[in-house]
């Protein structure tokens, strides 16, 4: 028999496979984005609210007491345990037929996250982590990169109209002055985890919705990463920057500009 986080756990991998079928199914093809502009560059899609609705409506069958919060509906419901889901992230890309986007489904305890399920169908990945018991894609251990070195390193830095392009600009300017190499994938949770997974170094982004980091913050723990406190403050309500890295590079990115050191 489970116990109450296992049996979250087993539900959370169940559904967000489901919603990641429905996002399948639901996906647009290629050519001009297809959505609505909730903001300059912030869309959303027939399947965002589909996906959200379904997972709302599940959880609250399987487990009555829990508080639910989704990107597009807010916080729908309190509780002692939350889910906090992103039906899609990476919804730009997803909204042209593009394969790097993912259901990202987190359930926390006040401040402290207990379980993340992400997965990305086109990709075939499905990215598990418990608090204090490991973190797996597709069934197997997950370990961050044992890089050292700055000028070998692969950094995400992620983008969005919530800050200035000049603040996003001087994080790049100075991760490539350090040697490293740059990459913007449009998905700040599959960002996160390819850091958990070792294929990547590091991920930055000068501001970030609980949403898009619930599932990840787990996993990157459970997989050695190093990440900043994205919970103090208002983070949980209003967002915050983010710093993930490998583990020999915390201290080399400790001071990137407009961003907290990972710890
Ligand atoms: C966005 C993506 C993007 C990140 C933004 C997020 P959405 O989420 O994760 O990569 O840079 O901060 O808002 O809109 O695709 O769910």
């Amino acid at each position: 028999m489970p116990d109450a986080v296992g049996a979250r756990l087993d539900s959370a991998i169940r559904l967000a496979e489901q919603a990641g079928k429905m996002a399948m199914a639901m996906r647009p093809p290629p050519g001009a984005v297809r959505g609505k502009l909730k903001a300059p560059q912030d869309w959303v899609t027939e399947a965002d609210t589909a996906i959200e609705r379904f997972l709302s409506e599940q959880f609250a069958a399987a487990f009555p007491s829990d508080g639910f919060q989704g990107e597009e509906a807010g916080v729908s419901r309190g509780g002692r345990l939350r889910w906090v889901v992103d039906p899609i992230d990476g919804t730009a890309n997803f909204a042209r037929g593009a394969a790097r986007f993912c259901v990202s489904v987190g359930c926390l305890e006040g401040t402290t996250p207990l379980l993340g399920v992400v997965v990305a169908p086109a990709l075939h990945e499905t990215i598990t982590a418990r608090r204090d018991a490991g973190a797996w894609l597709n069934g197997r251990p997950l370990h961050a990169a044992d890089t050292k070195a700055v000028d070998q390193a692969i950094m995400e830095v992620g983008w969005s109209r919530r800050r200035p392009n000049t603040a996003y600009l001087e994080v790049c300017e100075r991760v490539l002055r350090d040697g490293a190499s740059l990459r913007h994938g449009g998905s700040g949770s599959l960002g996160l985890v390819d850091v958990a997974a070792g294929r990547l170094d590091g991920y930055a982004e000068l501001h970030i919705n609980l949403w898009d980091v619930a599932a990840a913050l787990v996993i990157l723990r459970e997989a050695g990463a190093r990440v900043s406190d994205f919970l103090r403050g208002d983070g949980a309500t209003a967002g915050n920057p983010i710093v993930a890295c490998a583990p020999g590079l915390a201290n080399a990115w400790s001071d990137l500009p407009g961003l907290p050191a990972a710890v």
